[in-house]
């Protein structure tokens, strides 16, 4: 027997509000988060160097693109959070009191002053929650180093740990040094980096990874940057984003293969790992924690941010890179396309014949020179 909506995420209605803030982080003051996890670590004797040549092009690819992000970045920037806000609100959509009527809501009082510091709140929050996923990348890569059995795709995935490590020291510093405050792990993240972590299937940790968050990653990357003036910020996220697209890319080159061999049982299992995946990060992007932290019940606002028209699209196009890459992976129409009805209700199916990344990682590569140093 299949999964229902409820089996999967724990609640019947995807918009459930009350069963999204269900799940929350009852231990902000942790410090280490331990994940058990059981899996074979392969040793494969198979040395030969491009049997998989696509990987191969990937790794080299790969050596040659490393920058360093302690003295290729113009750390020296001045950062005005609250210009960077503004910059923000345009990628977001206009603000919430002049899309939706808050009347008798609590935010109905709201001035500039809080407002304001709204937009810093959620700036640190969402680059918090980057520097968790970058985290979560990182850890993932060194499980799939070990999980994995082509030579290629170890070889590839070093380089990977190698870039996740780059990723989390530029967001840590950044939220240190030019922002002003560090928020701790969402719980709806957690629990979807814990399940990827902990699958014993290396294919899932890929799936979970390479395709749903870093796809995710990607795509929002890419707002920020297209959008954001700050000079640091700008050029960080241009370089990871180099760097991601060939992670993603290396998520569907080692996929593709795979899939093609598994039973329709295994492949609806994928499914559903996805569908779960993508309603975990989906909720995650209601920032609960930031309404706590500016006093007002996540309860009584969120119908408020949820019906704000901006806001959906804005969190639709999250998945502009996801739902391109899984069709290429033959997941969208596997079976009775399960997972093509459950994108359709989340209301991104309209990305499918987008560029998936497989196709599309070059043009994200860096230019010769374009490194600083
Ligand atoms: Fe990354
Ligand atoms: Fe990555």
């Amino acid at each position: 027997m299949t999964a229902n909506t409820e089996d999967m995420v724990g609640r019947e209605s995807l918009d459930d509000i009350e069963g999204i803030l269900a799940v929350s982080n009852t231990d902000v003051d942790e410090v280490l988060h331990a994940v058990s996890s059981e899996y074979d670590t392969i040793f494969t004797w198979d040395y030969e160097k491009g049997s998989r040549p696509k990987l191969n092009r990937l790794y080299e690819k790969a050596k040659t693109s490393m920058w360093n992000a302690a003295t290729d970045l113009p750390w020296e920037t001045e950062v005005d959070q609250e210009k960077l806000i503004a910059e923000q609100q345009m990628m977001a959509g206009p603000p919430l009191h002049t899309l939706v009527d808050l009347s008798g809501s609590p935010l109905a009082a709201w001035g500039e002053k809080e407002w304001t510091q709204l937009g810093i709140e959620s700036q640190n929050w969402t680059l918090s929650q980057f520097l968790h996923g970058e985290q979560g990348a990182l850890v993932c890569t060194a499980k799939v180093v070990e999980s994995v059995p082509w030579i290629d795709a170890k070889y590839y995935g070093s380089t990977q740990v190698m870039d996740e490590a780059r990723h989390v020291e530029f967001f840590a510093r950044y939220l240190d040094e030019k922002l002003s405050g560090h928020y701790p792990i969402n719980a709806h993240l957690r629990l979807l980096l814990d399940d990827i972590i902990a699958d014993s299937r290396w294919d899932l940790t890929f799936l979970g990874m390479q395709i749903m968050v870093e796809g995710l990653a990607l795509a929002a990357f890419g707002f920020i940057h297209a959008l954001t003036k700050e000079p640091l910020l700008k050029q960080g996220l241009r370089y990871i984003m180099s760097d991601e697209a060939r992670h993603v890319a290396f998520g569907v080159l080692a996929l593709q293969d795979f899939y093609r061999e598994l039973s329709a049982a295994e492949i609806r299992d994928r499914q559903e790992f996805a569908f779960e995946a993508a309603v975990r990060m989906r909720d995650r992007f209601l920032q609960q924690e930031v309404w706590d932290r500016m006093g007002v019940s996540p309860k009584d606002v969120l119908p408020l941010t949820l019906a704000a028209p901006d806001r959906q699209a804005f969190q639709v196009m999250l998945f502009s890179k996801i739902v391109p890459n899984l069709k290429k992976l033959g997941l969208l129409d596997a079976g009775d396309g399960w997972l093509r009805q459950k994108f359709t209700e989340l209301g991104a199916i309209q990305f499918e014949n987008w560029a998936d990344t497989e196709e599309e990682y070059a043009a994200f590569q860096l230019a010769e020179g374009e490194i600083a140093s």
